[in-house]
């Protein structure tokens, strides 16, 4: 059910229930931070498994500190210039934050989101809310309220719109004065190397990443996907019939004899790109394709994060 109504979301939280919940990157299935029950049931409905923690949403820096020991000095100076934002930072947990939250990891993972329906909910509780994006475990994140009705007909989902920045939190880590880049998110590397100077990256994707919840399949639609540079060359070299082509800026017309053809970001903005991924996906993933081929996007910037989401949605 998909509500503009602010007191039926507070309720329904209230009463321990999960609510879709906007924000500027992808909506979220969320539910009171300190409430284990709803908690637990996060794990249930998405199908996650309890190893792969949850990011907790805050309204203010203060409430952020009120569930940490320590906030190293970077992790300020990032929460004054990124928050509200798409940052997600990983920070030492206090005891007022359960194992279950984290997956018996002794840090959290925190932030302020960026939407203005997301931060007077938040400011309205008293309580802050751990939410993970609201798809089953590896399906395609949802940027509309409709995509989270789709997956969960039965919640409540606060409409917020279609998502502005269309792809999840970049998250970060601190090791002694470092920071430490843990997934490419919505705020390139660049943006925050402006801030902080040189940072590390530990973003590469492996079976056996060592990181919670970084699995290298994921955001997957459910007929095949290959994710190339030369998307005509791969045509002419698959057997699939019915294929979909996701062009960045603009289609090649030698494409004609495909099922459809998409294009991502026709100015060639790498935020609008990023931006209409997951709908792009979302449309082609409900045409009954048996392939959908994606032309990978220049690696920088955003790019980086938007190739990173193809690459798991295309691992098999
Ligand atoms: O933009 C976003 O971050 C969205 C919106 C809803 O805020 N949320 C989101 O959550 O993408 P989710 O659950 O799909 O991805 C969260 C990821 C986990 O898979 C894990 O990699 C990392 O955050 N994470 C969470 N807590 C962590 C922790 N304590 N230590 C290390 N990584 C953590
Ligand atoms: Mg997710």
């Amino acid at each position: 059910m998909i509500t503009k109504d602010l007191s039926i979301i507070c309720e329904r939280l209230k009463q321990g229930d999960l609510i879709g919940l906007p924000t500027e990157t992808v909506y979220g299935l969320a539910a009171n931070l300190f409430n284990s029950e709803a908690v637990s049931s996060i794990f249930k409905t998405k199908n996650r498994p309890a190893t792969n923690p949850l990011i907790v949403h805050v309204a203010s820096i203060s409430q952020a500190r009120a569930l940490v020991k320590r906030f190293p000095e970077k992790a300020s100076l990032l929460a004054k210039h990124f928050w509200p934002g798409p940052l997600t930072m990983i920070l030492p947990k206090n005891q007022t934050v359960s194992d279950l939250v984290t997956a018996n990891q002794s840090h959290v993972a925190i932030r302020i989101p960026n939407h203005p329906t997301a931060l007077s909910l938040l400011n309205h509780l008293d309580f802050p809310l751990v939410a993970p994006s609201a798809n089953p475990f590896n399906r395609i994140s949802p940027t509309t309220a409709e995509h989270v009705e789709s997956y969960f007909p039965s919640i409540y989902t606060l409409d917020g719109g279609l998502c502005t920045s269309g792809v999840e939190s970049t998250i970060v880590g601190f090791e002694g004065d470092e920071v430490v880049l843990l997934r490419h998110g919505a705020i390139s590397i660049e943006s925050i190397e402006a801030q902080v100077g040189r940072i590390l990256n530990r973003t590469a994707a492996s079976e056996n990443a060592s990181l919670p919840g970084q699995h290298k399949k994921h955001y997957a639609p459910t007929c095949s996907l290959i994710v190339t540079y030369e998307p005509l060359f791969m045509l002419s070299t698959v057997k699939q019939k019915k294929v979909g082509i996701l062009w960045f800026k603009s289609v090649q017309t030698e494409s004609i004899h495909v099922e459809v053809n998409l294009v991502l970001a026709p100015s060639g903005d790498l935020a609008e790109a990023a931006q209409n991924l997951f709908s792009a996906l979302h449309t082609l993933d409900k045409m009954g394709l048996d392939l959908i081929i994606v032309e990978r996007l220049p690696a920088h910037g955003l790019g980086n994060t938007i190739n990173d989401r193809l690459d798991r949605a295309a691992t098999q």
